[in-house]
């Protein structure tokens, strides 16, 4: 059971003891590590897998594929193995699968039970069970799968597989890679070809990953520019040796931090900077942040290099809709950088985030409201006005409040080092589902004192 659900909250305080400077890893990607467990689940034998996000989201996906029959285990050197049951051999699970709050392991997980013959329980935790599930309904519906949700559907929700499920071609309503997942992935134990036509694309680990699995998947450019990704099934998945990279979501929070601290001078290691992920540093460098990659390599099959990052005069700007999907995690955070350059920044076409952990535009809103910036609300974006550099005045009054949502506490928790009074964050356990050591890695770089200074 994830540690937030249970025990009271955890507030606290951040206020910069310091600038960061130093080298610091963060934790392996959250999307490849579900894929990576989801897929090694799935295939014939011995998947290993090294750099696993041990995050309370991609346990809980662990969690689930070993109530269907797969074995996972942790050495203790750190690397994971996971023994799959093959494609069609998920088992009928036990008890309900208890996604805590993660909307990838809920929506994938429901692609890969649709095309089983078996019948799982979804639950979650208040936050997703406010989340949107009809997205991927429609389209496993279609597959042949029967569903029974909570109304406006949400969870708690009962799928039942198909027996004799059908391929689909679907294209996708809204940019969204857990709803292409969840169909490519209900096509692996699926005769034919399923079919996904993706207008605006999304990030691309499941493709990258089914094809090293041994998936027969292939992608084109539709005459509209569309990618078409197609699935032949029922697939049989070899198991693979996997190194996962370092969350370039995560890494964002370090490196807007190193850019907002005065002195600082930071080098994330290991950064994946696939380019369905990697906008957010695109878009600081154009407002003026400095930022160099360093050792530009590949790992597990997706770019990576180090992130140099040193203090930097931001300038406020216009924000493509067009990078929208390729950063759509990041724009938490990205406001908290705003609130701190010269000028305005204005983003639009940010609907999606209003369906995230939380309304992310109305909540960042108001927090940063709290903490001395100067924000607008849009329908589907926010419009902030900077202070040129000055740190904001901070919260002194009131705790955030971050509504069960990790990137909102991280991102009001940069915000705190980047105030003179600093940020009461009303509860810091969210922050476990995606980066267990961000607290950590923020005292070990001097950023912030130890909680017992
Ligand atoms: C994810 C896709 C995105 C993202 C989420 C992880 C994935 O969600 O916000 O954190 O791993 O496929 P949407 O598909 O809802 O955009």
């Amino acid at each position: 059971m994830p540690s937030h659900a249970t025990a009271t909250a955890r507030p606290r305080r951040f206020v910069a003891t310091g600038p960061l400077i130093g080298r610091i890893r963060v934790p392996g990607d959250k999307s490849i590590s579900h894929r990576s467990i989801m897929l090694g689940a799935l295939a014939v034998g011995t998947t290993r897998v090294t750099g696993l996000l041990e995050g309370e989201d991609v346990l809980a996906t662990a969690a689930a594929m070993r109530a269907m029959g797969a074995t996972i285990e942790r050495h203790d050197s750190g690397e994971w193995a996971i023994e799959g049951v093959g494609v069609g051999g998920l088992l009928q699970p036990a008890g309900a699968l208890d996604m805590g709050n993660s909307g990838t392991s809920t929506r994938l997980l429901m692609g890969l039970v649709a095309s089983h013959p078996i019948t799982a329980c979804f639950t979650g935790d208040a936050s997703l069970s406010k989340r949107p599930m009809g997205r991927v309904i429609e389209p496993l519906s279609q597959v042949g799968a029967q569903f029974t949700a909570y109304p406006g559907g949400r969870l708690p929700l009962i799928v039942t597989g198909a027996a004799v499920p059908v391929p689909i071609s679907y294209r996708l309503p809204v940019a969204s890679a857990q709803v292409k997942s969840a169909v490519l992935l209900a096509g692996l134990n699926t005769p034919g070809t399923t079919t996904v036509i993706e207008p605006v694309p999304t990030r691309d680990h499941s493709e990258r990953m089914l094809r090293g699995f041994g998936a027969d998947l292939s992608v084109e450019i539709d005459s509209d520019g569309a990618r078409v990704i197609r699935l032949n099934g029922p697939a049989e998945l070899r198991p693979q040796v996997i190194e996962v990279p370092g969350d370039p979501s995560s890494a964002a929070f370090f490196v807007v931090a190193a850019l907002l601290v005065p002195g600082s001078d930071l080098v994330v290691e290991n950064v994946g900077l696939n380019p369905t992920r990697a906008a957010l540093f695109d878009v600081l460098r154009l407002m003026g942040g400095q930022i160099v990659e360093l050792h530009r390599r590949e790992v597990g099959g997706e770019p990576v290099a180090d992130l140099h990052v040193r203090h930097s005069a931001l300038t406020g700007i216009e924000v493509d809709p067009a990078v929208v999907p390729s950063m759509v995690d990041e724009f938490p955070v990205l406001f908290v950088a705003a609130a701190l350059a010269s000028g305005r920044t204005v983003t639009r076409g940010l609907e999606e985030l209003r369906v995230k952990e939380s309304d992310r535009i109305s909540a960042m809103r108001a927090a940063l409201e709290l903490a001395g910036a100067r924000v607008t609300e849009t329908e589907d974006g926010l419009i902030i006005d900077g202070t040129c550099g000055d740190l904001l005045r901070g919260a002194n009054n009131a705790p955030v409040t971050t509504h069960l949502d990790h990137r909102i506490a991280m991102s009001m928790a940069v915000a705190g080092l980047a105030s003179r009074g600093g940020v009461e964050v009303d509860d810091t356990r969210p922050i476990a589902t995606s980066f267990p050591v961000f607290e950590t890695l923020l005292e070990q770089l001097g950023a912030i004192a130890g909680p017992n200074a």
